[in-house]
Parts: structure tokens; C-alpha cells; sequence
């Protein structure tokens, strides 16, 4: 066994004055510490024009340009865009098309046009501005425009802010599968306004959701017990829950990947409930299931393994699928033969000797990562 987490709920969750408008400062800030590349998660409240202010200051660049999407770029751009251009940067807003498929080469090849174009050279930045896509495409471009210029993000998904946007991973899809060229390009900064969450679509914030589960499930159990009292009010966006929600969430993720950068181990428990997540999504043609849907069944197929193999007490799946399933995500995989699903988990097998590394639960908010074959972890006779 390996990547076995140290300690269990290092945290808790702070108490929250709860205004969710009349913001305009920092409320919380999340370090992320990776020595010279170390950086905060700043999180706020109706403050985008003060984020843009703090982004342009901390990047100091004369040319910025701003990566978002459609839906984003019109309801936020234009404050942002009067913060970052306060110290007299000079802003391209550059926006792309919506969805999972403009992460591509052809996207990024316009990004440089458009880079070169406003005559971005070494000493612009990029800020990227929207969910997990403007952040992973945006993210890229600045990893690999002129060898690597800085960037921010300013996520407006649940997922890009507890999850895509805090760790460096950047990159984009080919045709052949999800996120097969990137890099890691940490950003300068991370700033959330949560008031932007109201604009975001519920289920959308569902499956956002499902990743700040997952971050209590694998490391807090006192994160998990807090979440269990507060999901519904997580979703609704009360002012009490949802900053010092994602505030642990980011304090979580900021704690893995400072201690395992390039995902030699730990950070390997931030895949808890991914293996059968990319199987779902993959078999979906990512069409129809969010990433965090399919994350949700993911998980409770782990943790429903992790009981079976002796890793979990019992009761361990039931906790996690009722409190998913109070989030409105679905929970069942769908019915197909124990063959479907061998396969679907032993993707990456080659690999690494004909084991793969399966994320399991020790319990509610401890997790650690099992060497183990396909054929131990769906014995024969399993089923759906
Ligand atoms: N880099 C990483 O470590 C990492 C981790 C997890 C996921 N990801 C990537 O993140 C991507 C998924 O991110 P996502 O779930 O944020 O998807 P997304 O960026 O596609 O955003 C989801 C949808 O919400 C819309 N939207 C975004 N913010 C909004 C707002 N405030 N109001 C209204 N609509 C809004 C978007 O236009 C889009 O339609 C995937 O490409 C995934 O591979 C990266
Ligand atoms: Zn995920």
C-alpha cells in the first residue's frame, strides 16, 4: 500500500460571518506552497473588480490577455476587465467557444495568433476567466506561449474553484482521449468571487460539488460530518455555507499538491472515484454525463470496493451515497457485465506490472491508494 494520508481532518471548516454580497475584499486566503512557485487562493465576494485590481498587480504586466468563454465573458469580463486595466495594463478579452471540445490544438493554436496579435511578449501574462475549460486551455497557452509566461485564474465553476484551477495542470484534448498534451504551469494567484456562482447552473453546481465530497471523503472527516448538515444549503448558495465550503475544499487540494507537485504519490488520492468516472464518461462519449456525475458513481463503486476488500468499516458507502445522493447526483452504474468493468478499470494496467493503483477508502475522510489487480478488486461473480 502506498500514499497512505498522514494525519485524518487536519482542518475543520471555519465559521463564516455570512454576507455573501457587499464584499469587495479578500475573505479568506489559501496558501498554496511550492516554494518560489507558491501562491494563494484568495476567496471573496462580489469583488471582481478588486480581484482585477490584485491580479494586475501581482502579474505587473504591461499586455494581459484574458481567456474566458461566452456566458462568462458577458456577465464578468467587463468588471474584471476594469480592476486589471486600473494600473494601466493594457486587456485583450479573448473568448472562445463553450464546452469540453474547444480545449483542442486548433483553439490553442488561435490563442497564439490572437497572443502575437496584441503583441504579448515576455513580460505579458494570461488570466483566465471562467470553469475548468478557459482555466485548462488559457492555463496552456501561457505554459507554452514564448517558453511560459505567467498567468491567474479567476474560476467561476465549483469544480475550477476546489479542483481544475488550483495545482498547475494545464493542457488540452486530442482526438484520441481527454487532456493528452499539457504541462504543469503553476499560477500566480487563485481568485474566487462566489458570487459568481449565482449565474451557474444547479446541476452544474452538483457536479462541482461532487469534487468537494470527494476532497472530505479521501482527507476530513469533520469536513464530511459539516458537509452532512449543509449539502441542500451548499447548492442554494447560503451565504453561511458556501465560502467556508470552498475555502476547506481549497485548503485540501492546496495540501496535496504542495506536498506532491507532480503526482508522484498523495496526489494520486485526489483520482478516488476517477478510474470508473473516465470508463463512464469515455463509454458516454462524454456526451449526456458531467465529469462530476460520472465522479459521483466512481466513488461509490470505490467505496462500496473499499468495504468489500476489508479497507472500510461498514457503512462507509452508505454515508457517502446518501449525502451525493442528496446532492441530486446519481449514484448507480449502469447495469453491465463484470467484463465491461474489468476492462473499464484496468485501463492504464500496462503500465505498471498488471496492478493498477486503486484509490480506497480507509473510512469516511481517510483514504490510501492499494496496489491490486482488476480481477481482486471486481472478484468473480460480482456484478452492478
Ligand atoms: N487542471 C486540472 O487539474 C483539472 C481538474 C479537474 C478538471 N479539469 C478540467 O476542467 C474541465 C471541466 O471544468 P468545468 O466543470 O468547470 O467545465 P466548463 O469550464 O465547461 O464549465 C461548465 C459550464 O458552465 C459555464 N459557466 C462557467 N461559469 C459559469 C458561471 N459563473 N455562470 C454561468 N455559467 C458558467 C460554462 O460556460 C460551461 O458551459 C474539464 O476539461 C476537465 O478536464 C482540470
Ligand atoms: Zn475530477
Amino acid at each position: 500500500m502506498a500514499a497512505k494520508k498522514s494525519a485524518s481532518g487536519s482542518g475543520g471548516v471555519k465559521a463564516s460571518s455570512g454576507r455573501l454580497s457587499g464584499g469587495g475584499r479578500v475573505r479568506a486566503k489559501v496558501p498554496v506552497s511550492l516554494g518560489e512557485r507558491s501562491y494563494n487562493v484568495e476567496l471573496g465576494s462580489d469583488w471582481l473588480t478588486t480581484i482585477g485590481r490584485r491580479v494586475s498587480g501581482r502579474l505587473a504586466a504591461e499586455r494581459i490577455a484574458l481567456v474566458t468563454v461566452p456566458t462568462v465573458a458577458r456577465r464578468y469580463a467587463p468588471m474584471l476587465t476594469r480592476g486589471l486595466t486600473a494600473k494601466g495594463s493594457r486587456v485583450r478579452r479573448i473568448v472562445v467557444p463553450d464546452g469540453d471540445a474547444s480545449k483542442n490544438l486548433a483553439q490553442l493554436g488561435k490563442l497564439y495568433d490572437r497572443f502575437l496579435d496584441h503583441g504579448l511578449d515576455r513580460g505579458s501574462a494570461v488570466v483566465t476567466l471562467g470553469g475548468g475549460v478557459a482555466g485548462d486551455l488559457g492555463g496552456f497557452a501561457a505554459a507554452s506561449f514564448l517558453r511560459g509566461i505567467p498567468f491567474a485564474q479567476v474560476p467561476t465553476t465549483v469544480l475550477a474553484m476546489v479542483d481544475a484551477s488550483i495545482g498547475g495542470k494545464t493542457g488540452v484534448n486530442l482526438a484520441q482521449g481527454k487532456n493528452l498534451v499539457g504541462a504543469f504551469h503553476q499560477p500566480r494567484g487563485v481568485y474566487i468571487d462566489v458570487a459568481t456562482l449565482r449565474s451557474l447552473p444547479r446541476r452544474e453546481r452538483a457536479a462541482g460539488a461532487a469534487e468537494l465530497i470527494k476532497a472530505a471523503a479521501i482527507w476530513d472527516a469533520d469536513f464530511f460530518d459539516w458537509l452532512e448538515s449543509r449539502i441542500e444549503a451548499f447548492l442554494d448558495l447560503d451565504p453561511k455555507v458556501v465560502l467556508p465550503a470552498l475555502e476547506r475544499a481549497c485548503a485540501i487540494k492546496a495540501e496535496v499538491v504542495s506536498r506532491d507537485e507532480r503526482e508522484g504519490g498523495l496526489r494520486r488520492l485526489l483520482n478516488f472515484g476517477h478510474t470508473l468516472a473516465h470508463a463512464i464518461e469515455k463509454h458516454a462519449r462524454y456526451r449526456g454525463v458531467l465529469h462530476g456525475e460520472a465522479v459521483a458513481i466512481g466513488m461509490v463503486f470505490a467505496a462500496d470496493r473499499s468495504e468489500a476488500l476489508g479497507f472500510a468499516p461498514a457503512g462507509t458507502c452508505d454515508r457517502l451515497t446518501n449525502l451525493l445522493e442528496r446532492a441530486g447526483l446519481p449514484t448507480r452504474p449502469a447495469d453491465r457485465p463484470r467484463s465491461a468493468y474489468l476492462s473499464a478499470i484496468a485501463v492504464d494496467k500496462k503500465k505498471q506490472g498488471g496492478k493498477i493503483h486503486f484509490v480506497v477508502l480507509d473510512g469516511i475522510g481517510s483514504s490510501s491508494t492499494a496496489a491490486l489487480r482488476p480481477q481482486d478488486i471486481l472478484p468473480v461473480g460480482w456484478s452492478a
